[in-house]
């Protein structure tokens, strides 16, 4: 099956060559723009796509990304109204991912800013150490990401809290809210706060001064999610107020981060560049071919987002 390979940010097939050369049996991936052969391309692999990249495809019936969330793909203007968006799901991606929270949570907890500063200061001094304990932990999103993360993070002995939009059954020793009323219910009882939500038309703007007032105390954030879910000016006030004591942000409104951005140099900020988990190249490839095959079978294909909720 013909699959056009199509991004405005980077060689989406220099990058997963390997992976596509691997699968090129099944799959014959080809560069955006397709210039010979442009109605044989029944599905392609995008990331960031050109407004117009899908108005030269007439028979597309699917649009891998190669990410959890399909965001950016939704968003293309030219996407037809009645083609599949495929988004990956790798197991790997979520332990990666509840890896890199577990490592911030810990970095709050036991106060390792205050170490380094310590270092550079050359002075030996122990702190008053926390246990995980008594440090509330709530996750925003419980979906494949989430879930992984609260679990690995119960096992630690954190006490966790999990928000979604719909009631679900929750893993032992997670605490489940859900709705507008179940999110303030669950802030009031939370210092570090995870986002870990797909960006949509209600999760836009979510991370602001309300959620961040409703929050205990000098708490702290771990951003993880998208940047356009936080609102940056009300952020920075309550870094500023005390109400959030520190950040760690690996998702911003503007990507690459620009090099005058307050964030870089604040001082309770740890930042990292979208970098917190990434899909193996082997989950890119099985979603194509998974895929392909459902399209062939005139099947709706495994893991494809629901278009009228946005993920
Ligand atoms: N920084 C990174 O490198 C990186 C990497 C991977 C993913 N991410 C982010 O993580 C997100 C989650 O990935 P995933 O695979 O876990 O997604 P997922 O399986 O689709 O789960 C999404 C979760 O968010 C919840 N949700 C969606 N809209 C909501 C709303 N309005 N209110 C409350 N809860 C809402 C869903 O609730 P229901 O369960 O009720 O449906 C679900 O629990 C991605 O979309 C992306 O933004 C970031």
């Amino acid at each position: 099956m013909r699959c056009a390979v199509i991004s405005r940010k980077f060689d989406l097939r220099a990058y997963y060559g390997k992976a596509l050369a691997q699968i090129a049996d099944r799959i014959e991936s080809v560069d955006h723009p397709v210039t010979d052969g442009a109605e044989a391309v029944r599905i392609a692999l995008a990331w960031h796509p050109h407004a117009d990249a899908f108005e030269r495809y007439p028979n597309l019936k699917a649009v891998c990304t190669i990410g959890a969330g399909a965001d950016n793909v939704l968003a293309c203007p030219s996407l037809p109204s009645d083609v599949h968006v495929v988004r990956v799901v790798d197991p790997g991606q979520a332990q990666m991912m509840a890896g890199f929270v577990t490592w911030h949570v810990i970095w709050h907890q036991r106060k390792f800013a205050t170490f380094m500063q310590h270092q550079r200061d050359r002075i030996w001094q122990r702190l008053e150490q926390r246990p995980a304990s008594t440090v509330p932990v709530a996750i925003l999103g419980y979906g494949k990401i989430g879930e992984r993360v609260a679990t690995h993070l119960t096992g630690l002995g954190f006490p966790v809290k999990a928000w979604s939009r719909t009631p679900k059954p929750m893993a032992p020793d997670v605490q489940g809210f859900h709705g507008r009323d179940g999110l303030f219910a669950m802030l009031a009882e939370t210092e570090v706060l995870v986002n870990l939500l797909p960006l949509t038309p209600e999760t836009r703007g979510l991370l602001n001064r309300d959620v961040f007032a409703a929050m205990k105390p000098g708490g702290y954030l771990i951003q993880t999610g998208r940047g356009e879910q936080m609102v940056e000016a009300d952020f920075l006030s309550a870094l500023e107020s005390g109400q959030l004591s520190g950040a760690s942000l690996d998702v911003f409104a503007v990507e690459p981060l620009p090099t005058d951005h307050v964030f870089w140099h604040h001082p309770k900020i740890v930042m990292t560049p979208h970098d917190a988990c990434d899909v193996s190249f082997a989950a890119v490839a099985d979603t194509l071919v998974a895929t392909a095959a459902a399209i062939e079978a005139g099947q709706r294909p495994p893991h494809a987002v629901d278009r009228s909720r946005g993920y």
